[in-house]
């Protein structure tokens, strides 16, 4: 697929993550204007910076700027100065995506505390419901926008020891689907994937003995999210795309 994303204002939350670095290196390969990239921690971020650094100074290729922003996205204040300062400086958002996401599994529900709880539902959940509620504005002046979440398969169904987890997946879909419903005749999708098991080196180390052949591929991934960003997909709105490999 060829996209032209040259005159785009992309914002990745969370693009420090495994997913977040394979795709904002997919953005790059089609010229995006600019890429804002949001991090928590500063070691990983100077990781990212340092490998994208190299890639930006290969001739060829790409005039992309590349800008990294602390952030938490569970909090309502920062989220907001968040959007207000790129919209400040560059007029809009074209694009934004949401990598963010943790898990807690393993646990029973009597074994889970309140705080497993509330941080699955905070980062999972809350998050996107910051996010777009600030981006949204900005989108509906401009008559444009693309919202990409990443929710999961477990969202639709569980199979135990992950509720915390499988709830705020859950709630993400339905989110998703609402809120696109509110937006659709400002030009705007919203749309979430729902992968299984991700192919990352955390993963690896976590279940040595699987078979990583049937898990998603990061970049395969990064395929379906950048189809949704882009106006090849204008009619696909409130959708939960599957993404399972070979699970
Ligand atoms: N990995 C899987 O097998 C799998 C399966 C299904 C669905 N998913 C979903 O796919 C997405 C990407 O997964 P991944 O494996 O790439 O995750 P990851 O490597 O853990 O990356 C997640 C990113 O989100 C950031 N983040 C977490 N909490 C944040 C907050 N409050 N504010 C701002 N940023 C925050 C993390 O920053 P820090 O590292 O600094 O905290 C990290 O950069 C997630 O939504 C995940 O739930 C993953």
């Amino acid at each position: 697929m060829e996209y032209d994303f040259s005159n785009k204002v992309i914002v990745i939350i969370g693009g420090t993550g495994a997913l977040g670095r394979v795709l904002t290196k997919s953005f790059l390969n089609y010229h995006s204007k600019t890429i804002f990239i949001t991090y928590r921690s500063e070691k990983e971020m100077q990781e990212l910076k340092t490998e994208l650094d190299i890639l930006l100074e290969q001739p060829l290729k790409t005039s992309t700027t590349i800008e990294y922003i602390k952030v938490d996205v569970t909090n309502d204040k920062e989220t907001k100065r968040l959007i207000s300062n790129i919209v400040k400086r560059h007029g809009q958002i074209h694009i934004l995506v949401s990598v963010v996401g943790a898990y807690i599994g393993g646990k029973n529900v009597t074994q889970l505390d309140e705080s497993e709880w509330d941080k699955m539902i905070n980062i999972n959940l809350k998050s996107a419901f910051l996010i777009s509620k600030h981006v949204i504005p900005a989108m509906v002046s401009n008559n444009y926008g693309k919202l990409v979440y990443i929710s999961s398969r477990t969202g639709l169904r569980s199979d135990g020891y992950d509720s915390a987890y499988a709830a705020s997946k859950s709630g993400l879909i339905r989110f998703v689907e609402s809120a696109s419903q509110e937006v659709k005749k400002s030009n705007i999708n919203i749309n979430c994937v729902l992968p299984t098991i991700l192919d990352t080196e955390p993963n690896r180390k976590e279940m040595p003995n699987a078979d990583f052949s049937k898990w998603v591929k990061l970049d395969d991934l990064s395929k379906v999210i950048l189809f949704l960003c882009s106006d090849d997909s204008k009619i696909i709105n409130g959708a939960s795309i599957p993404a399972y490999g070979l699970l």
